[in-house]
């Protein structure tokens, strides 16, 4: 019989998280109080069911809250889900940055929930962040991990988890300095986007940073360093840049602006397709 996963939340990555399992044989139910959310789910993920509520929840293998990411709900939904599925059932978290420690806080056994952060798409991007309770059973690390690998994820478990975990800290870390380049009028966003697209981003799609170093020598690494590092960008509020375009509705594509301007017919290039191309060619040469 195949087995079930309860998915809460049935929004963007609800979605797509349930797409990953059904296409890899797993019986997909999804939980959401709206009824147009639901209503998506069942066309995005072929064969699925959906209901306002947890009834059922007693035949899940697996549980994974994908709520909104506020502490108050996420807190709600996993005691809901410990109460509700098997007392065997790893109940997973896709939060992108909240501790373990504060989502299960309400939990009688805290140490039962797991952080599995998919990216978005969750059934095309294959990195998945992995964060368990320090006294967590290994036996419940194992198969979580066992479990991600047979979806065809590439998932890495994190000793502890600081905000924003790995990738998000790194993606912030790249997008401060690119808005201070902005700010101090060395060039445009486009022209950013231009130099680094095609020198680290290409190379990135290939090889993680560590590696990439390795390739290019450690010890120009180290002279770029120490020279650089006192005039990299290190404050700690929002750059002038960004906050002055959400001030006037400016959020990117889904408002018409951000720093392009974004006709309603755009494409974005960063389809499905070729994202998996893209992973494809990375997977390749990665041998
Ligand atoms: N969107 C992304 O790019 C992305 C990437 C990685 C991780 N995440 C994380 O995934 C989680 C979900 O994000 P999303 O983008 O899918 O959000 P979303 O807003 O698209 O979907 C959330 C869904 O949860 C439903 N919901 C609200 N309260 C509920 C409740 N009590 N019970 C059941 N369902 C409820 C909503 O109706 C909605 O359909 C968040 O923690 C987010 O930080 C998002």
């Amino acid at each position: 019989m195949a087995e079930r996963i309860i998915i809460v939340g049935a929004g963007t990555m609800g979605q797509s998280i349930g797409r990953l399992f059904a296409t890899h044989g797993w019986e997909v139910h999804a939980v959401d109080p709206t009824g147009a959310a639901r209503k998506a789910f069942l066309r995005a993920v072929s064969g699925a069911t959906a209901s306002a509520d947890l009834d059922g929840a007693g035949q899940a293998d697996v549980a994974l809250e994908c709520v909104p990411e506020e502490l108050a709900l996420k807190q709600i939904v996993l005691v809901a889900l410990e109460d509700a599925v098997p007392k065997d059932a790893p109940i997973l978290s896709n939060t992108s940055g909240l501790t373990l420690e504060e989502m299960s806080a309400r939990m009688a056994h805290p140490e039962r929930a797991v952080i599995t952060h998919f990216f978005n798409p969750g059934d095309v991007v294959p990195a998945v962040e992995v964060v368990a309770a320090k006294d967590a059973a290994q036996g419940l690390c194992d198969r979580v991990m066992s479990l991600l690998r047979a979806l065809e994820r590439r998932p890495v478990r994190l000793e502890h988890a600081p905000p924003g975990f790995v990738a998000n800290r790194i993606q912030h870390a790249i997008m401060r300095e690119c808005l201070h380049l902005v700010d101090e009028g060395v060039a445009s966003p486009a022209e950013i986007d231009e130099i680094v697209q095609w020198s680290v981003g290409v190379r990135m799609a290939l090889s993680g940073p560590f590696r990439q170093r390795d390739l290019n020598g450690l010890g120009t690494h180290l002279s770029i360093a120490e020279y650089l590092y006192p005039d990299l960008c290190d404050r700690h509020d929002a750059s002038p840049t960004l906050a002055g375009l959400v001030a006037q509705g400016h959020l990117g594509k889904r408002s018409g602006k951000g720093f392009y301007d974004w006709p309603t017919n755009a494409g974005d290039g960063d389809t499905d397709e070729a994202l998996q191309r893209v992973i494809a060619l990375a997977s390749d040469s990665a041998g």
